[in-house]
């Protein structure tokens, strides 16, 4: 009995983690479809930009090199905003989760 209980509770945080997990790549999905797909494609296009190994890196230290790199293009604006901070987690784990070298392809793009 003390067996089952045990196990029936790794099985429900094991669950929880993966529905947390990807609500978040869904939720960085749909705002990749919002405010990056217009320049870059679809998300497919767009998270194939890069490897996952390369997204660390562009998102690493507050995104300071994503950011750098929209210095000075159209792009610049969005992301000095709220809305990219907010975001930028969530773009993150789908860009990295479907990043070029990842074999991973996302459903809908
Ligand atoms: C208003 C247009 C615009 C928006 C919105 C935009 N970008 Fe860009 N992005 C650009 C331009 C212009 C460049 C620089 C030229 C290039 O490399 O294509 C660029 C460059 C990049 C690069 C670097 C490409 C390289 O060759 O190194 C990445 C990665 C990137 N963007 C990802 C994103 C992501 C992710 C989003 C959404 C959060 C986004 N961009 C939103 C216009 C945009």
């Amino acid at each position: 009995m003390k067996n089952t209980s045990v196990l029936m509770m790794i099985v429900v945080a094991l669950g929880l983690m993966a529905t947390s997990a990807s609500a978040d790549i869904k939720k960085g999905q749909k705002g990749y479809l919002k405010t990056c797909k217009k320049c870059h494609g679809n998300g497919t296009k767009g998270a194939a930009m890069k490897t996952q190994g390369e997204w660390e890196d562009l998102y690493a230290n507050d995104a300071t090199n994503i950011k750098a790199k929209h210095a000075g293009t159209k792009g610049e604006k969005f992301f000095k905003s709220k809305k990219f901070k907010k975001l930028a987690p969530h773009l993150k784990d789908f860009l990295f989760q479907y990043g070029s070298d990842s074999g991973n392809v996302p459903s809908c793009g």
